[in-house]
């Protein structure tokens, strides 16, 4: 794999691989601490992030690499001169050896993987694809369960806008047995094309409007916000579905509570402390994963 801009991309081989290097390089992090060394990453963020930025870019530090950034690349690149994309592209692969990028435009990085000269990472596109968020959240599951076959799940909130939810049912189809119970208010559903994709590879999904048409034996929760700055103000104007402590006690013990974060209120603090909620915890495994997956792609290339 040259470039990553979908996580139809990867095969059951990649992850096997990319989560067995996670997990070292979480055990062992001082013996990767020159990696990288000599290379240069750029990271060009057209829209706001804290998690999938930093993470990445304490990856880049991590593996001995450089790193140069432009964190509000839509305000303060060339982009404000007028300056096209690929453009841009044709710039910054000059400077660095990888170029992980975000863009409002849902295609932007596939767009620029057909021109660049480096390998293209997507760290989000538009309300399309978040490639690199399921893989840390794969890694989380397969933490906890040592497997991703036989998996229930229940994606939560804005299934419509949400990047992460995208890429991780297509992620999760790679497997044995899935089951996906898409919860969302009306407008907010699951296109298509993802349910299609779900079940083209041999997977179920059950649409419901709420938690209680979830069975309390599922093994994950996966809650996503709403992305207010997708939608017209008065289609942001949705309830939304909530996580509580009263609404987790329905759940089993096995079963975790996952979020991409940020979050606003669909996740009450109170739910915090429960030993399920693991989603700091996913936060933090996404530098570990961001670090395998970059040393794999930079070592493969040289
Ligand atoms: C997500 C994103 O940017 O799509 N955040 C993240 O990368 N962890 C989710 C979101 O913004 O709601």
């Amino acid at each position: 794999m040259r470039h990553v801009t979908s996580s139809s991309q990867f095969t059951k081989e990649h992850l096997k691989d990319l989560f067995a290097l996670a997990t070292e390089l979480k055990q062992n992090p001082s013996r990767y601490g020159q990696s990288l060394s000599g290379k240069v990453v750029a990271t060009l963020f057209y829209e706001p992030s804290t998690r999938t930025r930093l993470s990445f870019e304490s990856a880049i530090q991590r593996l001995g690499a450089s790193l140069i950034s432009t964190e509000n690349a839509k305000e303060v690149s060339s982009a404000v001169k007028g300056e096209s994309l690929s453009d841009t592209i044709r710039i910054v692969e000059g400077y660095a050896e990888a170029i992980v990028m975000r863009h409002h435009e849902n295609d932007a990085a596939y767009e620029a993987s057909k021109i660049a000269a480096v390998p293209i990472i997507n760290a989000g596109g538009g309300s399309g694809e978040h490639p690199t968020q399921s893989l840390l959240d794969c890694f989380t599951i397969y933490e906890q369960r040592f497997s991703l076959d036989k998996l229930s799940i229940a994606v939560i909130g804005d299934l419509r806008y949400g990047r992460t939810v995208h890429s991780l049912v297509k992620m999760l189809s790679l497997f044995d047995d899935l089951t996906v119970y898409g919860v969302s208010l009306p407008g907010l559903e699951l296109s298509e094309e993802y349910i299609h994709y779900i079940e083209e590879h041999g997977g179920r999904f059950i649409s419901c409007r709420s938690l209680q048409g979830v069975p309390s034996d599922v093994d994950v929760l996966y809650q996503t916000r709403t992305q207010r700055e997708r939608m017209s103000v008065a289609e942001g104007e949705v309830q939304e579905i909530i996580i509580d402590q009263h609404v987790l006690d329905r759940f089993e013990k096995h079963t975790i509570v996952l979020h991409p974060l940020p979050r606003n209120q669909e996740i009450a603090p109170e739910v915090d402390h429960d030993p399920r909620a693991l989603y700091f915890e996913q936060a933090k495994n996404g530098m570990w994963v961001r670090m395998a997956l970059l040393y794999m792609l930079l070592k493969e290339n040289h």
